[in-house]
């Protein structure tokens, strides 16, 4: 689902009639002596189909941001719309719907069921979203191929490596065709090489029309975003366009001269 009609320019900006995501002057106050004012005053808006980078020091609110953006939590004050819907006035039920049909998570930690299967792991992230299971598990295969992983519907997620079990992560945030993908440090967990296979996937996904915001401490993550959001203390610092990244062929083999991407060659 994606929110209002998207053109893609031809310098492959995407314009909507609303925003994907808008926050106005957000504050998140964290009760506790003293409280935490893990976010004040922040306003920042995402339109349908871009990439963009939110980093910042430990503890500077990048997820409390990201939290508040997919309605895992609320505001203290100010208003989140999540495709022009103002989350403060949707019930815990709505809420749930509301993530389950436009909002995927990508987290550090994989989170996923480890007694189940690859593909049921994926089909059951859209188990909020009013599909049969045969429909589920034949979007979670799709999705999982896109990851190129469908050779693992059948595998357990403790028979994967870490990039493997990453890849899943993306597929089920990225089954149900939400309007906007949250990722809070995706590879963060990940070696180098695994990092960047994820990132090339991200950039994919998004090339396909997938609107991502992608937490991260590491510069070199947030040099291949199209826009770069500074945080520092629960503020947005700052808020620009990316250098012109490097292509992503170009940043692999400047990471790796030699080895090629982790999957490459794998079967689909
Ligand atoms: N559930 C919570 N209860 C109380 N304080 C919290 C809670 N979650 C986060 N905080 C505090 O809010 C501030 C922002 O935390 P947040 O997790 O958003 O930072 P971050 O930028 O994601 O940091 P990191 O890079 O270390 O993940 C920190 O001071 C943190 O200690
Ligand atoms: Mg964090």
């Amino acid at each position: 689902m994606s929110a209002g009609t998207v053109t893609v320019s031809a310098a492959g900006l995407a314009e909507s009639a609303s925003p994907v995501l808008e926050l106005t002057e957000v504050t998140k106050v964290y009760p506790g002596t003293p409280p935490v004012h893990a976010l004040r005053d922040v306003s920042v808006r995402v339109q349908a189909g871009e990439l963009v980078a939110i980093l910042g020091p430990s503890g500077s609110g990048k997820t409390t941001l990201l939290h508040l953006a997919g309605t895992l939590d609320r505001a203290t004050s100010g208003q989140v719309l999540v495709t022009g819907l103002d989350v403060a006035r949707l019930s815990d039920r709505q809420l749930a719907g509301l993530r389950a049909s436009s909002v995927g998570f990508v987290f550090q930690q994989f989170f996923l069921a480890e007694h189940e299967t690859v593909l049921d792991n994926v089909a059951d992230a859209m188990l909020y979203a009013g599909v049969s299971q045969a429909t589920r598990r034949a979007i979670a295969a799709e999705a999982l191929a896109r990851v190129r992983l469908g050779h693992k519907l059948t595998a357990r997620p403790t028979q994967l490596s870490g990039g493997e079990r990453q890849r899943v992560a993306i597929a089920r945030a990225v089954a149900g065709s939400p309007a906007i993908v949250l990722a809070d440090e995706p590879t963060g967990n990940l070696d180098q090489h695994t990092g960047a296979a994820i990132l090339d996937l991200l950039e994919e996904l998004n090339r396909l029309g997938t609107t991502i915001v992608v937490v991260t401490h590491d510069q070199a993550v947030a040099g291949r975003m199209r826009r770069e959001v500074r945080m520092l203390d629960g503020r947005i610092v700052s808020d620009a366009a990316s250098q012109p990244a490097p292509s992503a062929a170009a940043a692999a083999a400047a990471a790796s001269p030699v080895a090629p991407h982790p999957w490459d060659g794998e079967p689909r």
